[in-house]
């Protein structure tokens, strides 16, 4: 009766509305655990969505075969008055955390387990397993004869709260098990959370409907978790991974037995239930500190948050050996990161202008240490996010701080009172603070500016800044501490001033010795060869960065013909749009902007004009390289420059879709995959003669 067809067959049409609605719910059941836990669909959405109106048309001209387990079923209609208490079956006990959080933790673990467990170093390493430590809710699922009965809150881990109505609405936890040798009585664990990008779609939503933002993935699941609604908790996208057991039959009442904590999980998915890809077992304690290592790394790309691993001994006789201290394992430990959110003080609210003359309202706090660093300022993005997030200076605020992600502030911490209204004690300011000039907001826009363009020393420092960074002029030794002197002591007053500059000038200042005043002249000097799509890049266009110059300097060849365009034939150069067109033409019809430019080729700057390259004719269009290792002269920025003329997309791994790998001294991973996939793998010359069409 299992037949692959995408629908009920004839023979089953004509079977009783029993049979047909058990078929159909058998097979959206085995859809939906493919799609929200194996994460590979069999079937297109419009083949489940046809099945699912099938079985809900049937079970509507036949109440009395409607069940709880259905698939139509996730949402059930009433509204709660409140949640109601639920005792525990078996205490939900919580993990000791290892207090060093450095990779000896992980030793501290292992040598307690040995001490504990009575081992010496002659014994082999203890099989552990480990797994992410989820930031979510600890979640308690109760199935007795298959299908979900019951779902709970940790609470104080004797008595939780009766969520059912939410959990059903979880897609990818299964309303009744899936498989054979389903236990009488089981209790899943795990955890609810929600996933980093559903986080953000969810807040994208909230802000369209000018609603309240969610600080972070947790609380929003948190506050999902507790609705009374389904039919809201339903549209508040929920995930799951099951970790543990509750109360399970024993086996001598017909109810599983484990070797392994490992081996459970591996049943726990096979009855539907989604396990991390990120559990491993490892031995001993260096592959404690491996692992602790590996996810530390990855963290930031998880599709999830976390805020640990945990560290479990397999062996569930091993488990039962080493037994409990008060409410926590002796067994497992959880071993955390450094937090990447804390709680400081909000103590004032600056305002920073940026290049292009944005506003941003900027949070000095208290210092924290957060992420890994010592944080003291934090953006707050604009004042429309700003007040969303209902911030007043003096607030105790959530700071976050993940990976190479600017510190920003993601909100109040919540002390239960609710602020109606909002009063903000904080204002955009009507003149820039830096220069006085009005600030201005365009119609419908989020940005504050400030509308002194170059006259704004805010503006101009980080005009230089940005014209000298190394994807620009790449002027070595004209960092911000250089820049904020010459421009503040009046030394440069334009882009083309920096060109003027003259070793005595520079010697005199903070932190300059004649070496290094003598240094960022060479390198002005240098500088001053360069190539049309650095230069565009470097006058700091609006919406255009560096990809957009290379593609303008490949289409026009030359800046007369680039100027000489309307905006029609700006349209016509790849990736180029209506807003980045007129960004350019405002651009090159402000006169002053034309001077710099003629100022600066007056100061020497100049590049070698190409004839206009239609994308077509380029030698390597379409064609992608990879650099690696160390080529006998070219460095690798000029390299890449020269790839990038002739039409190349240079990429920074091999693969099979790779062209070429241009291969210099001490080439390692990259050649090597290469050599294994069969790329052509050429050196300098090689490439040259690629470039000259000579290949
Ligand atoms: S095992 C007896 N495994 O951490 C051990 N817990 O204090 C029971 N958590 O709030 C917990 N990820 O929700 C376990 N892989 C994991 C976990 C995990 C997150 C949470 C759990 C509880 C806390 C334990």
């Amino acid at each position: 009766m299992q037949s692959d067809l995408f629908s009920a067959s004839s023979e089953e049409a004509k079977a009783p509305a029993a049979t047909q609605i058990e078929a159909l719910r058998a097979r959206l059941n085995r859809w939906a655990h493919e799609y929200y836990v194996l994460d590979a669909p069999s079937v297109p959405d419009g083949e489940y969505d046809r099945l699912y109106q099938q079985l809900e048309h049937l079970e509507a001209a036949h109440p009395e075969l409607v069940t709880p387990d259905s698939p139509t079923q996730r949402v059930l209609g009433s509204v709660l008055s409140g949640l109601a208490p639920v005792r525990h079956a078996v205490p939900m006990l919580s993990i000791r955390t290892e207090t060093d959080i450095e990779a000896s933790g992980a030793q501290a673990f292992d040598a307690r387990i040995r001490r504990e467990l009575g081992l010496t170093d002659a014994d082999p390493p203890v099989e552990y397993i480990v797994e992410p430590k989820f930031d979510g809710l600890a979640m308690n699922l109760r199935y007795e004869g298959g299908a979900l009965v019951q779902a709970a809150t940790r609470g104080d881990g004797e008595v939780g709260e009766d969520v059912t109505h939410v959990i059903r609405t979880i897609r990818q936890i299964p309303l009744i098990l899936r498989g054979e040798d389903v236990p009488p009585v089981i209790e899943v664990r795990g955890e609810v959370y929600m996933r980093g990008r559903d986080f953000a779609r969810l807040n994208e939503r909230q802000r369209e409907n000018g609603e309240k933002l969610f600080v972070n993935p947790r609380n929003a699941a948190a506050g999902a978790v507790r609705q009374l609604d389904a039919r809201i908790a339903a549209r508040r996208p929920l995930s799951f991974f099951a970790y543990g057991l509750g109360e399970l039959t024993p086996p001598e009442a017909g109810g599983p037995a484990f070797a392994t904590h490992h081996a459970l999980l591996c049943q726990l998915q096979a009855w539907g239930f989604p396990v991390a890809h990120e559990v491993r077992v490892v031995h001993g304690a260096a592959e404690l500190v491996d692992y602790h290592k590996y996810m530390g790394a990855r963290r930031d790309k998880l599709p999830y948050g976390i805020d640990g691993v945990v560290y479990k001994v397999n062996s569930l006789a091993l488990q039962r050996q080493l037994g409990y201290v008060t409410r926590e394992p002796r067994w497992a430990v959880a071993h955390k990161y450094p937090p990447q959110e804390v709680v400081t003080t909000m103590e004032a609210i600056d305002v920073q202008v940026g290049r292009t003359g944005k506003l941003t309202p900027v949070a000095r706090l208290a210092p924290v240490f957060v992420g890994g660093a010592t944080v003291t300022n934090a953006t707050l993005h604009n004042l429309f996010e700003l007040r969303r997030k209902g911030v007043r200076v003096g607030d105790a605020v959530i700071v976050r701080r993940a990976g190479d992600v600017i510190p920003e502030v993601v909100g109040r911490v919540d002390d239960g009172t609710t602020r109606r209204p909002y009063v903000p004690n904080f204002r955009m300011p009507l003149a820039c603070p830096v220069c006085g000039s009005a600030v201005v907001r365009e119609h419908g826009g989020t940005d504050h500016r400030c509308s002194g363009g170059l006259f704004c020393s805010a503006q101009r420092k980080q005009a230089v800044l940005h014209f000298a960074g190394r994807k620009a002029m790449d002027i070595e030794g004209l960092g911000e501490k250089l820049v904020d002197q010459l421009v503040d002591l009046g030394l440069i007053h334009g882009l083309s001033g920096i060109y003027a500059l003259q070793v005595g000038q520079l010697a005199g200042l903070d932190r300059m010795a004649e070496k290094s005043a003598q240094n960022v002249c060479e390198a002005l000097e240098k500088s001053k060869h360069t190539t049309l799509a650095r230069f565009l890049y470097a006058l700091g266009i609006r919406n255009v960065g560096e990809a957009t110059a290379k593609d303008l300097a490949r289409h026009f060849g030359s800046l007369d013909a680039l100027l000489a365009a309307d905006v029609d034939a700006l349209m016509q150069v790849s990736d180029v749009g209506p807003i980045v067109a007129e960004s350019i033409r405002t651009f090159f019809a402000q006169p002053h902007n034309i001077e710099v430019v003629q100022q600066l080729q007056a100061a020497g700057v100049h590049w070698s004009e190409t004839a206009p390259a239609p994308a077509a004719r380029q030698p390597l269009a379409g064609k992608t390289v990879v650099l690696t290792g160390t080529l006998p002269t070219l460095p690798r920025d000029a390299a890449k420059d020269l790839l990038e003329a002739a039409g190349a997309k240079v990429a920074g791994s091999v693969s099979k879709k790779t062209s070429y790998v241009v291969a210099g001294a001490e080439a390692g991973s990259k050649l090597a995959k290469a050599q294994e996939l069969g790329v052509p793998v050429l050196d300098e010359d090689g490439m040259r003669a690629l470039l000259a069409g000579r290949a």
